[in-house]
């Protein structure tokens, strides 16, 4: 199974805060950190760490950051052969500032700008080899609309994780096989005149809206509302759960799993991703994700 990750590649810098501040609030921080992050990377990160292959597509700039952040992926045994290693713009970084079992993200793009169409050109021979493709919304959403056109065009089953959370054209939603915003994005997404239960009935099993703490819920084909609870979870640190949760996803939808299990799956995946720092550092191995589902259906 061979999944490609159009998408961001970030240094993380990350602050523990007593609390998250309120606005023109200033809060005592403590343990700075670097940490190799970007929804992108962390979702391809994911998903080989639950045994896909993934090729990584993305920007970074000819820095430091950017050769760790390559190295790390290779680590993870992501291949990185097609990143673009661009000169004069710096790698993407995100302030991360976490606290109350939350986080809040600031991200600067850099060199992930350069993800734009004239890339997905350069590299659309070697994306169409791959079973399934990913995206979210870290690259200009101009080439994010174009490679999931042109992968629609191929047959190739599309993931679209619509975050950070910007308006998906109407036409693009039907060509995606799987759309996952969380409540905020199918909100801005679907319109807030509707109720969730109504959205998800429009798209029976290609929407499904992540909820944070209370969970996951889809429409599954025969009408019915699924939604699956979060796990319990010791939380210290909330960031790449979203990433956690969609790159499980697609690892087990592409392998042929029904929606019930991939979710029951991904679900777990992403409650055990919060119990170790780092939007990577928690990001379980299938053992890991099958232990705990095995634990709880006991
Ligand atoms: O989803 C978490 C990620 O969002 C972080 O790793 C950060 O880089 C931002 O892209």
């Amino acid at each position: 199974m061979k999944i490609a990750v159009i998408g961001s590649i970030n240094m993380d810098q990350t602050v523990l805060a007593e609390r998250i501040p309120l606005k023109g609030e200033t809060v005592k921080g403590s343990d700075l950190q670097y940490i190799p992050g970007g929804k992108g990377a962390n979702q391809a990160v994911a998903m080989a760490r639950l045994g896909a292959e993934v090729t990584m597509f993305g920007c970074v700039g000819n820095d430091e950051n950017g050769r760790h952040l390559i190295k790390n992926l290779e680590t993870n045994n992501v291949k990185t052969d097609n990143i673009k290693i661009v000169d004069g713009e710096p790698t993407g970084i995100a302030i991360i500032t976490l606290g109350e079992d939350d986080n809040t993200i600031v991200v600067v793009a850099g060199a992930n700008h350069c993800t734009d169409i004239s890339y997905i050109e350069s590299i659309k021979n070697e994306l169409f080899k791959h079973d399934m493709v990913v995206f979210q919304h870290e690259i200009p959403l101009d080439a994010v609309h174009y490679a999931i056109e042109i992968c629609h065009e191929k047959g190739i089953p599309i993931v679209l994780n619509p975050a950070p959370a910007a308006d998906v054209p109407k036409e693009i939603v039907e060509k995606v096989t799987y759309i996952t915003p969380n409540e905020h994005e199918a909100y801005l997404i679907f319109g807030e005149g509707m109720s969730e239960e109504e959205i998800l009935k429009r798209y029976p099993e290609k929407l499904i809206i992540t909820k944070g703490s209370k969970g996951v819920s889809t429409c599954l084909k025969s009408g019915e509302i699924l939604s699956i609870p979060c796990i319990k979870s010791s939380i210290v640190d909330t960031t790449g759960a979203g990433d956690t949760f969609n790159g499980a996803f697609a690892v087990k939808i592409c392998g042929g799993d029904k929606m019930k299990e991939a979710l029951i799956y991904a679900n777990t995946a992403a409650g055990l991703s919060v119990e170790k720092m780092g939007a990577q550092g928690g990001m379980p191995t299938s053992e890991e994700v099958e232990l705990r589902i095995g634990n709880i259906l006991l």
